[in-house]
């Protein structure tokens, strides 16, 4: 079985093959700011229009059967940016979750946040435990929002919590293996999907600016010039099947 896809600007069609299909896509969502400039609006203008954009990428990851959407929502280096901002961003998840969880509800969508949630103001705080707990029994999709969320802190917090455990004695560090640092990683209640598959970053930005460090080893990336806000279902398809022509080894040759 094929998907019939878009019809895109030249009517061309995209076929994706269900059979390739990425189990975990994480996405950077950036270029907000660029396009609140372009149009002369303030930058939250950006973020208010990417907030709906992330509800339509959602509801499109989930028709195309993929089990986690990882979304870059927030860095622990977004904190430099100025107050009036930073508040704004911090509003954005009570906002979606507030409009948006009983179409997740509907969509058998769970909610799963990774990120350094104790240091979140407190109503961030709420909202996001609130989602979490009414999507709980939910066992589709994940959408997994990175809020205040570092690669490199991740793996530090990791390093010492099995530092912590090898002087306890609970491990031995002799045992340790790539599947014990998974297992202290933010990622590791994604399992079996730890690690996308597909990374996306919009806005024609090409780096990786902090995000799942350890996780992305073996992801395919695709970089795309559109800006967050205008990233769309097909833009998402085109980022697939720009990822299911890629010929993935994991370090071996071809057969
Ligand atoms: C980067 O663009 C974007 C962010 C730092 C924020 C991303 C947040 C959203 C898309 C909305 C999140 C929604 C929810 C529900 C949490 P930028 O501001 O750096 O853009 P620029 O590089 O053009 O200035």
């Amino acid at each position: 079985m094929v998907f019939n896809l878009k019809k895109n600007k030249t009517s061309e069609e995209i076929q994706l093959d269900p059979d390739k299909m990425p189990n975990h896509v994480a996405i950077i969502m950036d270029g907000n700011g660029r396009w609140a400039k372009k149009r002369h609006l303030p930058r939250i203008a950006g973020h208010k229009t990417g907030m709906d954009t992330v509800k339509t990428v959602t509801m499109a990851a989930n028709d195309l059967g993929i089990k986690v959407l990882t979304l870059y929502a927030f860095s622990t280096e977004n904190w430099k940016r100025p107050e009036t901002e930073v508040n704004y961003l911090m509003s954005l998840p009570g906002t979606f979750f507030d409009k948006f969880v009983p179409e997740l509800i509907e969509k058998n969508v769970k909610v799963n946040v990774m990120g350094y949630i104790d240091q979140l103001p407190n109503e961030t705080k709420i909202a996001v435990r609130k989602a979490i707990e009414d999507t709980k029994n939910n066992t589709g999709m994940i959408l997994n929002f990175a809020l205040n969320y570092g690669g490199r802190a991740e793996i530090v917090t990791a390093m010492q919590e099995i530092a912590a455990d090898a002087t306890k004695g609970k491990i031995d560090v002799a045992d340790i293996t790539d599947k014990t640092i998974d297992q202290y990683l933010m990622t590791a209640n994604l399992a079996p999907y730890n690690d996308p598959e597909l990374l996306i970053r919009t806005s024609g930005e090409e780096r990786i600016s902090n995000f799942l460090l350890w996780q992305i080893a073996y992801s395919e990336l695709v970089f795309t010039d559109t800006l967050w806000p205008d990233f769309s279902e097909d833009a998402l398809k085109d980022a697939i099947f720009n990822y299911q022509k890629r010929d993935r080894r994991f370090g071996g040759i071809k057969e």
